[in-house]
Order: structure tokens, then sequence, then C-alpha cells
């Protein structure tokens, strides 16, 4: 086993996702390498050491400047707010660091192209963790296999109730300056990588964004009609103000075989329609805990559930194995910038009120 020292900048929620991967994923996948929790980062001492007690890692800073150049740290994962992305990945990259990136990858297509250009040749990931929940690879595996036919319909949600807490108003989530956009970067560049992934390339889009707060800085609701390359039409929906819904990750695909359905709020299950089945037995629920599913061999035998922090755990695996096999690791800075990409212009076609097409 080779050994990877990491050095974590953010003790957030996103802290405690990826720590808890970094413990999980040699409990659960053979990898290749031990990873050792050297430093957590962050802005206030006092909950340092306690997020470092409770997830054991063995060292406290409070400035992210000191741990680029020590040789002692192989990768540098960043789970801080938006606007500090871009200035943390160039320097650890510049450093020769791995460097591990939360969504979206950065403030705006600019910088996101400045974070692309320092990480060449050098592995590296983005925290788009929904690709790796089992039904939804299981989805992209019944595309592949042709399962759907010609797609025509492209359908997403990502409806969450996030703002209708009024105390949340003061964080940095809700401010130009330390999150880009609202919704748009936060819950619809979800959207747009899965889409992506799924469903291809998108070659236009025409955007609505929305603030329902007067005087907020960034986007409550972002809304987009899409085209995408292989002929099919979608809509990608993403608000903080989806009242009911807690983290409701949904997309919806028609073709000429199939349909699939799928909420993340039930993310064990996969809705599949094949043309073939009889019309009044409308749509199978697969539950997407093996045998045979995507993962789910590494974690519980069948019928035993699984939950959102299964999805770092594998984005991990997949990582260490890319990394040990010496090759590409999916989703990555240029998928990020991709999705940097369509957010931007998402919002230039809103505030033109005209499609935007791309490049
Ligand atoms: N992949 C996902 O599904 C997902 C989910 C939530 C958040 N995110 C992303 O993760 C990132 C963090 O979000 P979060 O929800 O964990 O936020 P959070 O507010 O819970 O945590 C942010 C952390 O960053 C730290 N921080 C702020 N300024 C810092 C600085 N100058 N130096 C060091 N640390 C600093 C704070 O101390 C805090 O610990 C964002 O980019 C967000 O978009 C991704």
């Amino acid at each position: 086993m080779k050994t990877l020292n990491l050095a974590m900048i953010g003790q957030g929620f996103m802290g405690r996702a990826h720590s808890n991967a970094f413990h999980q994923v040699n409990h659960f996948f053979d990898t290749a390498f031990n990873l050792n929790l050297n430093v957590v980062c962050g802005r206030d001492e006092n909950k340092l050491r306690e997020v470092a007690s409770r997830w054991g890692w063995s060292e406290t800073e409070t400035d992210w400047r000191k741990l680029i150049d020590r040789p002692d740290i192989d990768v540098i994962d960043i789970g801080a707010p938006n606007h500090l992305h871009a200035e943390i990945a160039i320097a650890a990259a510049e450093a020769g660091k791995i460097v591990w990136c939360e969504k979206p990858l950065a403030m705006d297509v600019a910088e996101a192209e400045r974070m692309v250009k320092a990480v060449a040749g050098k592995p590296n990931l983005v925290w788009f963790n929904y690709r790796r929940v089992p039904a939804i690879a299981f989805a992209r595996q019944l595309i592949g296999d042709g399962r759907i036919g010609e797609v025509y319909h492209y359908r997403a949600t990502y409806l969450n109730s996030s703002g209708l807490n009024a105390t949340r108003g003061n964080t940095w989530r809700y401010k130009k300056e330390t999150a880009g956009s609202g919704a748009a970067g936060d819950l619809l560049s979800h959207l747009i990588d899965l889409a992506l992934w799924l469903n291809g390339p998108i070659s236009e889009v025409c955007g609505l964004l929305k603030t329902f707060v007067p005087g907020r800085e960034v986007d409550d609701a972002a809304i987009t009609m899409a085209r995408f390359a292989n002929g099919s039409v979608g809509t990608l929906e993403a608000t903080r103000y989806g009242t009911g819904n807690r983290n409701r990750n949904m997309f919806e695909i028609h073709g000429s075989k199939g349909a699939l359905v799928f909420n993340l709020e039930d993310m064990n299950r996969l809705q599949f329609y094949d043309v073939n089945d009889a019309p009044e037995n409308g749509m199978r629920t697969i539950l997407a805990t093996g045998p045979g599913h995507p993962y789910v061999n590494d974690f519980w035998p069948p019928g035993h559930l699984i939950g959102y922090e299964h999805s770092f755990i594998a984005t991990l695996a997949d990582f260490l194995k890319a990394l040990h096999e010496g090759t590409e690791f999916h989703a990555n800075f240029e998928d990020g910038l991709k999705v940097q990409k369509l957010v931007a212009a998402v919002e230039e076609s809103a505030e033109k009120k005209k499609w935007t097409t791309l490049a």
C-alpha cells in the first residue's frame, strides 16, 4: 500500500462528508492507498479541535497557505466556500499536490479555465458525488445498453427548501462575493453535471433566474430549457424555495424504448419503463442495491440500503483506482469547467432573455 497524506480545507458540511469517506473507503473497497488524515483547516480553532478529535485529524490549521508548501502533504482537499476554490486549487497544483475540489468548481468560467490549466497532467477530482449513487450509475448503464433508445425528453429538478430558513440569508451561500451565484451554482450545477453524464453535451440553453428575497444578490431559483446534441430536449429547474421538499434531486428521461425516473429522496430506487412491458403495468421500481448494480457489491448484501455518504466513498474509491492504474478520473476539473460554462450560459441567457448557444 502506498500512503497519501491529506490536508482538508473546510470543516463544515462537506468537511464531514469527506472525512467520513476518507475513513470508510478502505473499509469497503480494496484500494492501493492508505489515507492519512494529517491536517484539517478552517477558521475557528475551537471548532477545528472538536472536528479533529471527532474525525481523527492529526493537526489543525487556520491558514490554508501554510499547507501548500508542506512536503508532508500529498493531497489538498477543498471543501471551503466557492470564492476560495480557485486560489487554493491553483496554489496547491503549482506546488505539485493532488487536488480534490468541491463543486461548483469556481466562481466563473475564467477562474475555472485557470484551474484546469493549473492541474493539467496532475490527478484531480471534483466532488460531483451524485454520479456514484448506485441507482444513477445503473441508469447510465441502462442508457448505455440502449434500453431507453433514442432520448426525447430529459427533465430534472433540484427542489430544496433551504431558502425558507431566513437565518441562512446571512451565510456565504447567499452572497455574491463568496458564492458567485445562488441556486445556479449550488444546485443547478449538480443537475447539469448529471445531464451531461447521462444524456451527453448540451448545445443551447434558455435560462431564467429569480430572486424572491428583495435585496439578495444571488438567484434563489435557476431554470433552463436545454437542447442536447443528441436531439433530445430538456428542462432543468433548481430552487431553494421548493417548499415541501428537502433535497429532491430528480430526473426523468423519456426515450423511444423506455423511460427512467430517479429521486434522491428515495435514492436506493430507480423507476424503469420498457416499451415492451404491458402498458397497464406502468413503471417497474428497481431496488438498486444489487445483485449486479454498480458499487453495491462493495457495500452491503442486496436489499440493505445505502445512503448519501456512500456516494462520496464510491467517488473516492474510483479516484484511487484511477490513480493506481494511471487512468483518467471523472468528474475532474475539465468536467467542472463544462458545468461552469453551462451555468454561465444560463445566466447570460436569463439576462439577455435569449437562447445562448454553447461554443
Ligand atoms: N457535493 C455536494 O453535494 C455538496 C454539498 C454541499 C456543499 N458543497 C460545496 O462544498 C463547499 C463547502 O460547502 P459546505 O456546505 O461544506 O459549507 P459550510 O459553510 O458548511 O463549511 C464551509 C467551511 O469552510 C471554512 N472556511 C471558510 N473560509 C475559510 C478560509 N478562509 N480558510 C479555511 N477555511 C475556511 C469554514 O470554516 C467552514 O468550515 C462549497 O463549495 C459547496 O458548494 C457540495
